[in-house]
């Protein structure tokens, strides 16, 4: 009997080995990330005898399908631009035209674009035929340093941004610089948003560079790069945010609720300036609500002003704001979860429940 009992307790830890290492295969986020000649032998090598698609944008398909002879031949989907596209109807007739075009599970889908078009790109390959690979060209600032990477994909739901969506990884991400030669300078700066964000996360060194260096030489070729491998790093070790990949929503359950605010009112918003503002105004929480370190928020706060321009909120959208922040995919049961910026190099995952202090800070944002 002792025998049996030993053996069903070895075979038990053996089984309980074999499903860690099965998850962690599973689990294993394996992204190539390539520049310049590199992502173009890429590229090739990805394309060859493979049945793709591409995936562009109105103006992605204008101004960057030109850079990419090898893609003249495919089968291409052109989506509306604009966040007010992002949507299941819009996924919809993308997934109906990868079926009428016969794609297989070994298929491939290419999403060129900015991070719009990549997020929804991305949702439709990750439940087409229950998960197909795609690849990640992206052609705005932002979606270089942040939106390709990470394999968060969505859609929009009855305006509240990115409600329906799943974890499905690129196979890789290319990035070509050249592609920004066109983006218009308010986009760009858009992009600098995110930049700024990871500057607050990475520390000290990261957080003075853009604090001090003016926003024009905050990066070249080779920083861009480097901010994509940041992400890439930093969400490897937490895929699925549940743990410190939360830092890089730093400013975000804000900005979220403002872009919502907006959509509601058929207005735009671009997000890295709703994500600039999301910065001010949780800096302000971190620093009224946990002591965060009062030169650092007062020096983002400034820093915030000097470089993006301040987002338009009158007494109704903050009240809208205030009510889409209970449906931000980190709180639990309507509560309203921030990643608030403490110091550099430190964010705290936190709840706030009186909202009063919410409407405080983000007064004082309007007034600043
Ligand atoms: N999945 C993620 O991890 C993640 C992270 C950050 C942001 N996002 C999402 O990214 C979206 C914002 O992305 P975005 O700022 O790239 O905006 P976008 O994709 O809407 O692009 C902005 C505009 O620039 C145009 N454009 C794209 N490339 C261009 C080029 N090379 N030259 C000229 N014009 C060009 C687009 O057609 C569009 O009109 C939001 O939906 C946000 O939720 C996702």
């Amino acid at each position: 009997l002792q025998k049996y009992k030993l053996s069903t307790a070895i075979g038990g830890v053996l089984i309980f080995l074999v499903q860690v290492f099965i998850n962690l295969l599973l689990y294993t986020v394996e992204t190539l990330i390539e520049t310049g000649n590199e992502a173009r032998k890429a590229l090739r090598v990805l394309l060859a005898h493979r049945n793709y698609i591409v995936l562009c944008d109105t103006t992605s398909a204008r101004v960057c399908l030109p850079h990419f002879p090898e893609l003249h031949a495919a089968k291409r989907h052109i989506f509306p631009d604009g966040e007010q596209h992002k949507t299941l109807q819009q996924c919809e007739n993308l997934l109906a035209m990868m079926l009428d075009s016969e794609l297989d599970r070994n298929s491939m889908l290419i999403n060129l674009g900015g991070g719009t078009l990549l997020d929804m790109g991305g949702f439709a390959a990750s439940i087409f035929k229950r998960g197909i690979s795609y690849i990640n060209i992206p052609s705005t600032l932002l979606a270089m340093v942040d939106a390709a990477i990470g394999g968060k994909t969505a859609v929009n739901l009855h305006n509240y941004r990115n409600m329906i969506g799943s974890f499905h990884h690129p196979e890789a991400v290319l990035i070509f610089p050249e592609l920004l030669q066109t983006l218009p300078p308010e986009q760009w700066l858009s992009g600098c948003a995110e930049f700024f964000k990871h500057g607050i996360i990475q520390g000290e060194k990261a957080w003075s560079h853009v604090c001090n260096l003016p926003v024009k030489e905050w990066f070249d070729e080779h920083t861009l790069v480097n901010q994509a491998q940041f992400k890439y790093d930093w969400i490897k070790g937490d895929p699925f945010d549940r743990n410190k990949r939360q830092w890089l929503n730093v400013g975000h359950t804000t900005a979220h609720a403002i872009e919502t605010a907006y959509l509601k009112n058929n207005q735009s918003i671009l997000h890295g300036f709703a994500v600039a503002a999301g910065l001010w105004i949780e800096s302000y929480l971190a620093s009224t609500l946990f002591n965060a370190d009062s030169n650092f928020a007062a020096r983002l706060q400034s820093r915030v002003l000097e470089v993006f321009p301040k987002v338009e909120l009158n007494a109704e959208m903050q009240r809208n704001v205030i009510d889409a922040m209970v449906f931000d995919k980190k709180g639990a049961k309507g509560a309203r979860v921030f990643s608030l910026p403490v110091a550099p190099g430190k964010i705290e995952v936190v709840e706030v429940a009186q909202t009063a202090f919410i409407n405080e800070a983000i007064e004082a944002y309007r007034y600043a």
